[in-house]
């Protein structure tokens, strides 16, 4: 029987997967059955009656991976209760609250795959030790230098703790 809550992370640096952890150990708190996997590694929805999925955000956008997993899991996941986070340093700048709205939108094309019963925006966690020697990891580190992008971690784990404490309501 599908009596579990998966939650499942796309992460590049590893602070989504923490997100991630930190959701599901307030749902196991809340006295649910709760897998944590990358989304990578998730091969059937099955014994799943929920799924919370959430991805690190480059450049506006869910890591492609996780939308491979919308993708591949699309059909499956519009019939269950199905919940979606994102993590960016965007809303760990000084007066992020007028970001929301923008960093929202950065979850359409998710809406527009599965209809997600809650969203949870959170504020990421900039390493630069930790990013990779690509194109877009040095155009990061641009902007981090010029203070256009925030360095450090911003997490805000009551914030976290919070959305998953809600998610039992609209998940069960
Ligand atoms: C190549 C790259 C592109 C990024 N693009 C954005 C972006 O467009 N907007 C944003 O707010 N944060 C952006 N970030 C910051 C990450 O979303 C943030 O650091 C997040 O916490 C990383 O999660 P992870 O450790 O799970 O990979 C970017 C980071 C990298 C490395």
């Amino acid at each position: 029987m599908a009596d579990k809550i998966l939650v499942t992370y796309a992460s590049l640096t590893g602070s989504t997967a923490e997100v991630a952890e930190a959701i599901g150990k307030t749902l196991v708190e809340s006295g649910l059955e709760v897998d944590v996997c990358p989304m990578t590694e998730v091969t059937d929805l099955a014994p799943y009656r929920a799924v919370v999925a959430g991805s690190a955000i480059h450049g506006g956008k869910w890591l492609p991976e996780a939308m491979q997993f919308m993708h591949t899991y699309q059909a499956e996941l519009s019939g269950k209760p199905f919940a979606a986070f994102l993590v960016c340093i965007t809303l760990g700048m000084p007066d992020s609250g007028k970001y929301r709205d923008g960093v929202s939108k950065w979850l359409e094309p998710v809406r527009a795959l599965v209809k997600p019963v809650s969203e949870g925006l959170f504020a990421g966690n900039m390493q630069l030790s930790r990013l990779p020697f690509t194109f877009d990891a040095m155009m990061v580190r641009v902007a981090v230098a010029l203070k256009a992008l925030p360095n450090g971690d911003h997490r805000d784990w009551v914030a976290v703790r919070a959305w998953a404490a809600s998610l039992p309501a609209v998940l069960t």
